[in-house]
């Protein structure tokens, strides 16, 4: 990956002074470079986008015309991506736990692939979708993930094949298994035990006569950042290597969510407060903890904020716009003094943030633009800018 997108400092005046803050802007570019980049090093691997990540319409358009597809966890996901003309066939239903709304849904749409990782599971979709296709998933333990999905998802090993046989006495397609790494993983360590698992289970389950096709091998391939980028190309390596050696004949789907539009979008907010308690710099932003930084509390990530400015660093509390005490951001958070009205860029803020915003207290979620449509307005306007 050459270029990760992030916006200058002349292009975020010209973007605030146009639309105001806080603005959320996606690049399109930097989504199909990130698809391509998956489909290049993971080659073979069906890509099944994890729309919770990031379900702007914007994102989901751009993928399905490169041919993804998509990983759906609700009836809202299902009738998203069902209202733009995307096919139920590209669609697995990937929430261990669904809802009678989610199955009705699958059912009206027409999805037909599920995971699961609890007996109770089998008998809601035996009776909701009888035959439908289904995937086990197994758990995975992952200390170096950033979140461990695995605390919540996924049947011990030992219980697989027990689950897989109720299944297949209940009429269900049982076509394979899947498991999920836990999000933002740094190695492909996980990956490889999960693959070392998963082909001693296929071959269990061979022996007693079920006839595997599938692995889903989840997602948890992390955010880049530019000094990163190897880490990535050697973890796709790595994960390639290891499919080739467990699972050279086998279908394989993956289901990519941070990775695919965690670059792809760029948070611009501003300094609309200041003030001095305890001894510390606070800085009031228009975006806080209960819109797009929400992140920070449902996903853990520590975001990037880039000021443009030069100086010495000083401690400050960062917090949101809203009335609420917990809305704030980052403490002791190391940043050159700012001022009123100063400008702040958030790169790498696609994945699990505008997802996850709400409208508490009267503050509408930052609106989205996409960069593509309005890159050639703002750089002339830079330009024309520099050129005075
Ligand atoms: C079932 C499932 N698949 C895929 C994903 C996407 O994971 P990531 O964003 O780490 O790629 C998630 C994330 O929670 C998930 O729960």
């Amino acid at each position: 990956m050459d270029k990760i997108f992030k916006l200058s400092k002349p292009e975020v005046e010209v973007l605030a002074e146009k639309y105001g803050t806080p603005l959320l802007v996606i690049s399109t570019e930097q989504i199909k470079e990130n698809y391509n980049f998956l489909t290049k090093h993971l080659p073979g691997v069906k890509q099944y986008y994890a729309v919770k990540a990031n379900p702007d319409e914007h994102i989901v358009r751009t993928l399905a015309d490169l041919g993804s597809h998509f990983d759906v966890a609700s009836d809202g996901e299902m009738n998203q991506l069902s209202a733009m003309g995307i096919d139920s066939s590209r669609m697995v239903y990937a929430n261990p736990i669904k809802t009678a709304n989610g199955l009705l849904t699958a059912k009206s749409v027409g999805v037909n692939k599920f995971t699961f990782d609890s007996e109770s599971e089998i008998d809601k979709m035996a009776k909701a979708v009888p035959g439908g296709t289904v995937l086990l998933r197994i758990r995975v333990d992952n200390p170096k993930a950033l979140v461990d999905l695995n605390k919540k998802f996924g049947a011990q090993p030992e219980d697989a094949i027990r689950l897989i046989t109720l299944a297949r006495e209940r009429g269900l397609d049982t076509a394979g298994l899947c498991f999920h790494v836990g999000s933002q993983s740094t190695s492909a360590d996980a990956h490889l035990e999960a693959l070392r698992i998963c082909r001693s289970l296929f071959d269990e389950a061979a022996q007693l006569g079920f006839n595997f096709r599938i692995l889903d091998i989840g997602g948890g391939m992390p955010v880049p950042s530019l000094s990163e980028t190897a880490d990535v190309v050697a973890m796709a390596q790595d994960i390639r290597a290891g499919l080739a050696q467990y699972f050279p004949d086998t279908e394989i789907w993956a289901e990519p969510g941070r990775f695919m539009c965690g670059t792809a979008m760029n948070l611009i907010t501003r300094v609309i407060g200041q003030q001095k308690r305890n001894n510390q710099q606070w800085y009031f932003l228009d975006e806080g903890l209960y819109g797009t930084f929400s992140g920070i509390i449902f996903d853990h990530w520590d975001f990037e904020l880039e000021t443009y400015k030069e100086g010495k660093e000083i401690p400050v509390t960062f917090a949101g716009p809203s009335c609420d005490s917990l809305d704030i951001l980052f403490r002791d958070k190391l940043t050159v003094p700012l001022e009123m009205d100063d400008l702040i860029l958030v790169p790498n803020c696609g994945a699990y943030t505008s997802a996850s915003a709400t409208e508490f207290n009267g503050f509408a979620k930052a609106p989205i633009i996409i960069w593509e449509e309005v890159k050639d307005e703002v750089l002339a306007k830079t330009e024309l800018a520099a050129a005075i």
